[in-house]
């Protein structure tokens, strides 16, 4: 307990000393949700680092969320806990399959998931995060043919909830929300009748079907949070319960395990420590490094959706 008051310290200290902001993702553990200026999803977090007027944005996510800190402000060092911290979206989806697909149909329209590589973006027209997906491809005009990329939930969500019939879908998937079985959905509604569902749109469409609420991560916990009833099941990943309990600790919030853990944690998100994020910001590394001119074309679909209302 003393060593971890004592890290917390040199952390701020640190953060201090390096004009630094801490960003930090809802699927971070609580300690570093603690000590973050802020804590959010995909897209609240990149807003945060596109206005940062600091020096070093310290981001404690995964690696293509400090890739896209870097591309809205590559003025700034843009440093994380561990370099390892990707993501099987990303993992799933490399570039050259994709820019083979862009010579094929250069009459498509590109829509990709946040959670893509720097290059798969730089061959992206727009890109669109969990909060704002629908409206994205809503934006496009319905004649167009879209290749969603790269996760296969949220592109059959999306495509669902547009109406959307010449939408093509790759089939990437996440680790965490792809192996949420809709069977203990079921289990835990029947242990807690009057509980509601909710789910991010990663999940499977058997999980989906039975959500009361699907939205982003941000905007799981403020529907949580608004609504009157007191149980939640909540199908992401466990650590946006820190939030949950501070914003309604008087509710009682339940987590699924999924089929590949047995658990609900992101094991990216999980690799960052207290530790990690004291080093990064005495040492400045590890550090994304980015080529210009992979950022200038990365940039132009980033600014896309961030201009979509
Ligand atoms: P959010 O944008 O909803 O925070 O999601 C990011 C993510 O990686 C979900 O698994
Ligand atoms: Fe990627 Fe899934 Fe982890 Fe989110 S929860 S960062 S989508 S592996």
């Amino acid at each position: 307990m003393l060593a971890t008051t004592t890290l917390a310290e040199e952390i701020l200290e640190l953060k201090q000393e390096r004009k630094a902001i801490l960003l930090a993702h809802h699927y971070q553990e609580p300690e570093i949700q603690e000590l973050a200026d802020w804590v959010g999803d995909s897209l609240e977090l990149a807003r945060k680092a596109r206005d940062f007027a600091g020096d070093v944005i310290a981001f404690c996510g995964v690696w293509f969320m400090a890739e896209t800190a870097k591309v809205l402000n590559p003025n700034r060092i843009v440093v994380v806990p561990d370099r390892a911290a990707s993501c099987s979206l990303v993992d799933s989806c490399p570039v050259e399959p994709v820019r083979a697909y862009r010579r094929r149909y250069p009459g498509h329209v590109i829509v990709s998931y946040i959670n893509t590589s720097v290059e798969v973006k730089a061959e992206s027209d727009i890109l669109c995060t969990s909060r704002n997906a629908v409206q994205v491809v809503n934006s496009i005009p319905r004649e167009k043919t879209v290749l969603f990329l790269p996760d296969r939930n949220l592109g059959g969500y999306v495509q669902q909830q547009t109406g959307r019939e010449n939408m093509k879908i790759w089939q990437g998937t996440c680790v965490v929300h792809a192996t949420f079985p809709a069977r203990r959905v079921a289990e835990a509604r029947d242990a807690h009748p009057g509980a509601k569902v909710v789910a991010h749109p990663e999940c499977p469409p058997p999980v989906l079907a039975l959500a009361d609420f699907v939205g982003s991560t941000s905007a799981i916990i403020e529907w949580c949070v608004k609504n009157p009833a007191r149980e939640f099941i909540v199908m992401t990943e466990s650590g946006i319960n820190h939030s949950l309990k501070k914003l309604a600790p008087e509710k009682q919030f339940y987590f699924v395990a999924n089929e590949n853990c047995n658990c609900s944690e992101c094991p990216f998100m999980k690799l960052n420590t207290l530790e990690k994020l004291r080093d990064c910001l005495r040492d400045l590394e590890p550090r994304v490094n980015l080529q210009a001119d992979l950022m200038r074309r990365a940039l132009v679909p980033l600014e896309r959706m961030l201009a979509v209302k």
